[in-house]
């Protein structure tokens, strides 16, 4: 079992990525497997990136790796761009890839807007460069959150074709593990927005630099509705918000949505929001502790990412190596 995942580096980190994300590598750990979490810069600058707000991004969500509990003597932590295999690889799969199969990709249409002739290449062909991420380390598992399905799904539809038009089993089909509540968090403001690092509204989400009062500040605002909690699931469906309060605290405290009606249906928000709010700030205040340390130190940072930039690369640069003699290229 290989695993691989990768968080962009642009702008910072919120419950979202901890629960679709974060959370999951380090728990993970657990499991007996070669584990590999990298810093999509490369994914960052499809959109222009201030350079020194890049380089101290790129830190930060290493430190945010570190603050939720990856450990780099179990997983290597590494910056994409610090592994040349990855656009060498985007390259070779840029001819594998189908514009067909591109054009079908909502991200793009999302972050491209209206005019997308303004939009870089490199946004349109983004998720090859993805699939070239998990296909170099030859992994077979990738957790990520729900938004990120189309993406692997290309990711295995590379590696089918690959395999198919060079009549070879080269590379494995990757897994997407995207299960559980933690999948899919919306904002606190809108049950049916996703959290985003793109919101206007700080209130939206819980970032993972927000201290103990913030937090509870704002679960006490986000949106709920007038009605007490559902006994069972299915009384979830039409209400959003409830769902995704129910949700987040099922993720955090590792319980099943199920149980947590259990013990909340027939309450309302009255009694459920401190609730919440007390899970959310014991598993996030600390982690938001931590990352404030770990910045504090960033040499050391700095340290851990050239370690880890150098195993990657020992796995990596050998597989690129292969795929161009199966290919027969020169070089
Ligand atoms: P990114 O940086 O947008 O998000 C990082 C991870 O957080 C998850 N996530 C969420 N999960 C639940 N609820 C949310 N509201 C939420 N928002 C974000 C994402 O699903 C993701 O797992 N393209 C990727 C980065 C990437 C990558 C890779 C991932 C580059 N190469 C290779 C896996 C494998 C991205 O932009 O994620």
């Amino acid at each position: 079992m290989r695993i691989l995942s990768g968080i962009q580096a642009s702008g910072s980190l919120h419950l979202g990525n901890y629960l679709g994300a974060l959370k999951k590598f380090a728990d993970m750990q657990s499991l007996e497997a070669e584990r590999f979490y990298m810093i999509a810069d490369l994914h960052a600058i499809t959109v222009w990136q201030d350079p020194e707000k890049l380089l101290s991004q790129t830190r930060e969500i290493a430190a945010c790796y570190l603050a939720a509990g990856v450990d780099p003597a179990r997983s290597t932590i590494f910056a994409q761009s610090a592994v040349p295999a990855h656009t060498e690889m985007a390259w070779l799969f840029n001819c594998v890839a189908r514009l067909g199969w591109l054009d079908r990709m909502t991200q793009f249409k999302d972050k491209a807007g209206k005019d997308k002739e303004r939009a870089s290449i490199g946004l349109y062909t983004y998720p090859v460069l993805q699939a070239a991420d998990i296909l170099i380390y030859k992994a077979t598992h990738v957790p990520v959150g729900e938004d990120q399905r189309q993406h692997l799904e290309l990711t295995r539809d590379v590696a089918k074709k690959f395999n198919h038009d060079y009549k070879t089993d080269y590379f494995p089909l990757p897994d997407t593990l995207y299960q559980g509540p933690g999948a899919r968090i919306m904002s606190l403001r809108d049950g049916s927005a996703k959290m985003s690092k793109s919101d206007p509204s700080d209130n939206s989400r819980i970032n993972l630099t927000d201290d103990a009062d913030t937090i509870a500040s704002k679960i006490k605002k986000a949106k709920s509705d007038a009605d007490a909690l559902p006994s069972e699931a299915a009384g979830l469906a039409e209400r959003p918000e409830a769902k995704n309060l129910v949700g987040i605290y099922a993720a955090l405290a590792g319980v099943s949505v199920e149980a947590v009606l259990a013990d909340f249906g027939g309450k309302g928000f009255g009694t459920f929001k401190p609730a919440l709010a007390e899970v959310v700030v014991e598993k996030m205040a600390p982690i938001s502790e931590r990352l404030r340390a770990l910045l504090a130190d960033p040499a050391e940072i700095d340290r851990l990412l050239t370690i880890g930039a150098e195993r990657a690369n020992e796995v990596s640069a050998p597989v690129v190596k292969d795929v161009k003699k199966i290919i027969g290229l020169w070089g």
